[in-house]
């Protein structure tokens, strides 16, 4: 029996304002959706797998599911690499400097994708007029969709599974790995399987301040935030800090210390205009 009310506790700390579980009791929920809904809530990323494959039929499925996704126009602009490769996939792993991608049984790299749609348009004798940030932006959307739409399933399915924002931190190589051409990018990896570590849920910022009722409004702010570093802080503590050598090390080191700390640098994912834009993007 799904306790929907415990599931969104433990994902912000405290009670929904209503009583969920009897409210959505009175209503017609059809069966199945309260226990797919508690999936959701419950849900978390996994970074270790059994060595368990998972089968081709259920990869199949999933890959099927992740096309599901609704997709800006129906013009589907994204691609999905499925490595199978070990070499690669160590490969790869290297690239991005994370080990563990190498043993996930399911790896894929979701890309966006603007030449399959220029390929079509060239197929029937019309021309591409939409090189645009807007279509970068519409195929990054879509292949974030699909790519998330892969993760509700799979964990649906009992995989674990985690992105990998790192296959964009040496662009030019990564594409090189994956033979991706002009027109393609990648925006996430995708690492799954059947999980062999135990992970917590992880507190997230309050719904006070993320979902705003008919107009934005963050007047609230400084104070929800300063409550939401010290309800996540007495859950589940932060380790270590980032660069103390540079920042010192803080007596109490929240959510919003560590996100801080984390933008002051600029990321080592830069570079992604200069892939971009020679690799046929005009972002006009
Ligand atoms: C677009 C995206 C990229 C991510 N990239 C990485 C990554 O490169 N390495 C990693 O260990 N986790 C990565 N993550 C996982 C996040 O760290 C994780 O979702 C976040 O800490 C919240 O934890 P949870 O998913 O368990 O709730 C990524 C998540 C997203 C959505």
């Amino acid at each position: 029996m799904s306790d929907l009310k415990a599931d969104i506790q433990a994902r912000f700390g405290f009670e929904p304002p209503l009583d969920v579980n009897a409210e959505l009791a009175q209503s017609d929920l059809p069966p199945g959706a309260a226990a797919a809904l508690s999936n959701i809530l419950a849900r978390r990323s996994y970074r270790r797998f059994t060595d368990q494959p998972v089968s081709e039929a259920l990869r199949t499925t999933l890959l099927a599911c992740a096309q599901s996704a609704p997709a800006k126009s129906d013009l589907q602009q994204y691609s999905i690499l499925d490595l199978r490769d070990p070499a690669k996939k160590a490969a790869l792993a290297e690239l991005c400097d994370t080990a563990w991608m190498a043993d996930a049984p399911v790896l894929l790299v979701f890309c966006g994708d603007l030449r399959r749609a220029q390929k079509v348009c060239e197929m029937r004798g019309h021309p591409h007029a939409q090189n645009t940030q807007d279509s970068f932006m519409n195929a990054a959307v879509d292949a974030a969709l699909a790519m998330q739409a892969m993760i509700i399933s799979a964990e649906a399915a009992g995989l674990g599974c985690c992105c990998i924002s790192q296959v964009r931190k040496r662009l030019p190589e990564v594409a090189a790995l994956l033979n991706l051409p002009d027109g393609v990018f990648p925006i996430a990896g995708l690492a799954a399987g059947w999980p062999d570590e135990a992970r917590d849920v992880t507190r997230r910022l309050p719904p006070s301040i993320v979902v705003h009722r008919d107009a934005y409004d963050d007047g609230g702010l400084a104070a929800e935030i300063d409550q939401y570093d010290q309800t996540r802080h007495a859950a589940r503590p932060l380790g270590n800090q980032i660069n103390p050598e540079k920042f010192g090390t803080a007596a109490f080191y929240g959510w919003s210390e560590n996100a801080a700390r984390r933008l002051a640098e600029p990321s080592d994912l830069g570079g992604l205009r200069e892939f971009l834009e020679s690799r046929g993007f005009e972002l006009a």
